[in-house]
């Protein structure tokens, strides 16, 4: 599903000048559901199924083995039920809920402003439909990623567990390393556990600088380098499939070089949140 009004600011390849236009399709008020879009710049077609509008096509998009094993059957139903509702109790060591995460991430992305939001990385949607519910009508979130397991399975509990029809996100099958988005066409961007696994995440920061408005916020989840000889060992084994991890003058600079500057930084345990503006 994909929002009508932001086919305009869809730009797939870097040489569109302008939006993408509806073809034929079912809408549900100002929702598509199925159907397909085109580019007037290149009359390259682009098609809304499965819950989401597919941006590239034939391209895997991924870098690493890591990305490659949330391409697998049934990697997007599992990934909520057994990972998610868990995962920062086991990272941070204390009890931490998705709505505590969500909250954290929601204030920091500025959310309160209204406007058009970037999920990157949505795997299952968790921020997409959090932050859409938290907008409530007042602004759009689009979630993205290259898994169609992922985006099936986020499309599906945006619709389940979702606030409300007129609060739907949405979601596209797209790359964050090459955002098809136009230039400062965006308010805000989130990026929750992806910055780790993204093959080159410093071009991820500055795509998302370019899709952003001056002053329009970031706001990152992710894991620190282990402190612990085990936790070395355990990162040592998932860098091998391409995952990374981080220190926090990493981050900063990171984001420094990409045209952000930082204000927050929390950590709990081995995770960081981090907050930034577009300079
Ligand atoms: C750690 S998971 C994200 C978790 C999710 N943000 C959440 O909070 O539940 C990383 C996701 O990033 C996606 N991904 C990896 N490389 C990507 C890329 N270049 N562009 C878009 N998505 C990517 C993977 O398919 C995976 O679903």
């Amino acid at each position: 599903m994909f929002e009508k009004k932001l086919l305009q600011i869809a730009h797939p390849r870097p040489t569109d000048d302008e939006g993408l236009v509806l073809l034929e399709g079912a809408e549900e008020g100002e929702m598509i559901f199925s159907g397909k879009a085109v580019s007037l710049v290149s009359g390259e077609k682009y098609p809304v199924k499965s819950g989401y509008l597919d941006l590239l096509g034939r391209r895997s998009g991924a870098d690493n083995i890591a990305n490659l094993t949330n391409f697998l059957p049934g990697a997007g139903r599992g990934y909520e039920p057994l990972w998610r509702v868990r995962s920062l109790d086991i990272l941070t060591g204390e009890e931490f809920s998705n709505e505590r995460e969500v909250e954290i991430m929601a204030g920091l992305s500025g959310v309160e402003k209204g406007g058009v939001f970037l999920d990157l990385g949505c795997s299952a949607g968790l921020y997409t439909r959090s932050l859409a519910k938290v907008l409530g009508g007042e602004g759009s979130v689009v979630g993205i990623d290259i898994s169609p397991s992922m985006l099936r399975e986020a499309a599906r509990r945006a619709k389940r567990f979702g606030a409300s029809s007129s609060s739907l996100p949405s979601f596209a099958r797209a790359d964050a390393e090459n955002l098809p988005f136009a230039d400062e066409s965006m308010d805000g961007a989130l990026c929750g556990g992806s910055l780790n696994e993204f093959g080159d995440p410093g071009r991820v920061l500055r795509e998302t600088r370019r899709v952003l408005r001056s002053e329009g916020r970031i706001a990152i989840m992710g894991i620190l380098r282990a402190r612990t000889k085990n936790g070395l060992r355990l990162q040592k084994l998932l860098s091998m499939g391409g995952v990374r991890f981080f220190e926090e003058d990493e981050i900063r600079s990171m984001l420094a070089r990409s045209g952000f500057d930082s204000d927050v930084f929390r950590t709990f345990g081995s995770v960081f949140f981090a907050g930034a503006a577009s300079r």
